[in-house]
């Protein structure tokens, strides 16, 4: 199929499509295990002419499935460019790496995945890099935070764990206003429930580990551009000059697990929508939770926004339970949703984001971000919602 004809088709057989390798005619995509390749006179002129793009010299610097997962992302997200990564944080390193140097500031929310907002908290300013932390939600704060020396404004479409949803074109606005470049993690949504790039955000980084993999068996990132506002060729750039010198590309077989899983990414996310919406609807009537977080749900502080921007609500949702000893009581006595790290795989996986993903976070700060101690995190799978139901009430009736 042309390339034209491709990026025409509907997003569940954009997905769902990959096209056969040219030699073999395989309906799915090899799979190029080497850490080497081999030059030959015209490939070394290349290399040594600078000429490296899709060029295969080592592993650390890219491989063929690595390519094949870069170009299926890109017809996902409607980017121009895409870079795979070893990981989300990867993506989200190199990204940051890539467009910062000493000096600069950013704008970032207050809840973006512990990871991230350690290494801007933290490590960023070792390197003289300021972040000032905000409520992306609300523009005005945003705007205030500005300075002329604001070269990013990162945020996450839905945040992890508080479920917040910012509206994204007025961050559009602000960012093209002041000239900065607007970098937003869809890792909760998933490119199924929102396309930040269609929304004219510059750059979305995923970790590629959760929906779009999907199947919990493979680590990876991806870093997707669409902007006039950056070189076109800035993802290449940043291929060199840091992700190759930090050693963190896709490896193959994890591109490859990849490929296989977004091939029934809009199949798993309609599910898994469907049910976290009956999840968190059952469980905002339990007497024994306080609080539902699903943008879905009328009650949800940026509904009203997440109506606008999503079709449909992701399959995150979080609840609480009054304290940290309740929320371990739950998670410890569920016995068909798994208590585990990570989210977006066909199990439904849950966690207590404070004293996990969030744990390195100080608990003052994790006020701020809104993560209470007897917060539970539900990444919904695709078992039957009867039966997710059914297993929540019974370690509920625990407490
Ligand atoms: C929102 C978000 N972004 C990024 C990451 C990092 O992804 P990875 O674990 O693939 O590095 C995570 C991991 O949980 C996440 O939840």
């Amino acid at each position: 199929m042309k390339a034209d004809k491709r990026a025409k088709l509907r997003f569940d057989s954009k997905v769902a499509y990959i096209p056969p390798d040219e030699a073999s005619k395989s309906i799915n995509p090899p799979i190029f295990m080497s850490s080497s390749f081999e030059y030959d006179a015209d490939i070394y002129q290349r290399v040594v002419d600078g000429e490296r793009k899709s060029v295969n010299i080592y592993g650390r610097c890219g491989n063929p499935s690595e390519y094949l997962f870069e170009e299926q992302m890109c017809v996902i997200e409607g980017a121009n460019a895409c870079l795979g990564t070893a990981s989300g944080m990867a993506a989200i390193s190199i990204t940051l790496l890539g467009l910062l140097k000493a000096g600069d500031h950013v704008v970032c929310d207050w809840t973006t995945y512990s990871s991230t907002h350690e290494m801007l908290d933290h490590r960023y300013t070792d390197y003289d890099i300021e972040t000032t932390f905000v409520d992306t939600a609300n523009p005005d704060s945003v705007r205030a935070a500005l300075k002329p020396n604001t070269r990013v404004i990162y945020f996450e479409s839905v945040a992890n764990p508080t479920m917040k949803v910012a509206a994204i074109e007025p961050l559009v606005d602000i960012a093209r206003e002041h000239g900065a470049i607007l970098v937003c993690d869809n890792t909760f949504a998933s490119p199924y429930v929102l396309r930040p790039l269609e929304w004219g955000v510059d750059i979305v980084v995923e970790s590629a580990t959760k929906f779009i993999g999907g199947h919990s068996d493979a680590i990876g990132g991806a870093i997707c551009m669409k902007t006039d506002r950056l070189p076109e060729d800035f993802l290449e750039q940043i291929r060199w000059n840091t992700m190759v010198k930090l050693g963190s590309p896709l490896a193959p077989f994890n591109a490859w697990l990849l490929l296989r899983g977004i091939q029934t990414l809009a199949v798993r996310l309609q599910r898994q929508c469907q049910s976290a919406a009956i999840l968190a609807g059952h469980l905002e009537t339990h007497p024994k939770v306080n609080k539902v977080w699903y943008p879905g749900l009328a009650s949800h502080p940026q509904h009203d926004i997440a109506k606008s921007q999503m079709p449909e609500f992701g399959g995150m949702l979080t609840f609480e339970v009054d304290t940290a000893d309740d929320a371990l009581k739950v998670l410890d006595n569920f016995e068909l949703c798994s208590f585990a790290a990570s989210l977006g795989g066909v199990r439904t996986t849950t966690q207590i984001p404070a004293s996990m993903a969030f744990l390195d976070v100080p608990e003052e700060q994790r006020r701020e971000m809104n993560i209470a101690d007897g917060m539970i995190r539900i990444s919904t799978g695709l078992e039957d919602p009867e039966d997710l139901i059914a297993d929540i009430d019974a370690a509920l009736a625990l407490i």
